[in-house]
């Protein structure tokens, strides 16, 4: 029975020397300290033996074990050590390597520009307020002084939800909405989608943006408007910028004008981009008409003020150079990453 047992822990040694692997080992152990393992198969044998030879063989018996015990031991975790430092070598990491680029969106460039708009009119003291898209015909049309028969609704041609509910055409009803809201002194923005039924070109889409402007006070006149205008054009095209003021004609405003600035590209040469003008027409404003003030609850004979419309697309494309319009919607990463 002891070469047996010197037997178990010979061969024990050889094989647990040959395993290269963490389950090999695993099966060593089965083999050999296992309930059906070699090992328990002899110890069950000592039944039979004399009372003098059993204490030493269980002697040799607990050494056989404790030897492919702790070899068993030793082996498992000289396997995992080089494993893991197998996978050290293999998971190094180059920090001289080039990285990876990563990579920040930025504004489009029609939120470049309305955050600038937004930035002046802040600093001169005016809220920047909203209106619905989706808007009734009284205030788009009707309290702007725009009757269901008047000629002005047919420049203006809009999707009608129903007879009564339109896209707003125009960002002048938040004047309206914003006299109801609050009382003079007056001094608001209001940016926001509008919607015509226009056929897409260079310079038309049915969707476009306005930025809306209305200040109501005491003795509001026409220069307030003038010189609140020209600092617009001179903070957003620089100080050599000159405005002009050509009468017109709108419904909501009396008097009405149409303001230019000089072209910045040429500085009033006359060039492409102003079609050899040297002015660009960027919006279009007037004194607040009485009767508008009257359906906003304003007393017109106590306050006055004047309003302006500003196209957002149009002082996009002049501030960037563009020529056509359409790629301001295209979302043509190639034309985006440009600003
Ligand atoms: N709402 C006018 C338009 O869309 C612009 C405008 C606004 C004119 C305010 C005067 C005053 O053409």
């Amino acid at each position: 029975m002891r070469q047996q047992l010197e037997e178990i822990k010979k061969n024990a040694e050889a094989v647990l020397k040959a395993a290269n692997s963490l389950e090999d080992l695993d099966a060593a152990r089965v083999k050999y300290l296992g309930k059906k393992g070699e090992l328990t198969a002899v110890l069950k044998q000592m039944g039979g033996l004399s009372a003098e030879e059993r204490p030493v063989i269980g002697q040799v018996a607990n050494e056989v074990r404790e030897f492919i015990q702790n070899e068993l031991d030793e082996r498992v975790n000289e396997l995992k050590s080089s494993l893991q430092e197998a996978k050290l070598l293999t998971e190094t990491i180059d920090v001289t390597l080039p990285g990876e680029e990563c990579e920040v969106g930025h504004r489009h460039p029609l939120s470049i520009v309305l955050d600038e708009v937004k930035e002046i009119f802040q600093g001169m003291g005016f809220d920047i307020i909203s209106g619905p898209e989706v808007e009734l015909d009284y205030y788009n049309f009707e309290a702007l002084n725009i009757p269901k028969d008047h000629p002005a609704r047919d420049t203006q041609d809009t999707f009608y939800i129903t007879e009564n509910i339109l896209l707003r055409t125009q960002t002048s009803p938040c004047q309206i909405r914003a006299m109801e809201e609050r009382k003079p002194p007056l001094r608001v923005i209001s940016p926001g989608r509008v919607y015509r039924s226009d056929a897409v070109d260079a310079t038309h889409s049915p969707l476009f943006h306005q930025i809306e402007g209305l200040v109501v006070d005491e003795g509001i006149t026409m220069s307030d408007l003038k010189g609140t205008l020209d600092t617009l054009a001179k903070k957003l095209y620089g100080p050599e910028t000159k405005t002009r003021f050509r009468p017109h004609h709108f419904p909501f405003t009396e008097p009405s004008c149409e303001v230019d600035v000089s072209c910045f590209k040429c500085g009033g040469k006359g060039c492409s981009m102003c079609k050899g003008e040297g002015w660009v027409e960027i919006l279009g404003a007037g004194m607040v008409h009485p009767k508008v003030l009257k359906n906003g609850g304003i007393d017109p004979d106590k306050y006055s003020g004047f309003a302006f419309g500003l196209g957002l697309e149009r002082l996009t494309m002049f501030r960037f150079g563009l020529d056509d319009m359409r790629m301001l919607y295209e979302n043509d990463v190639r034309f985006l990453e440009q600003f």
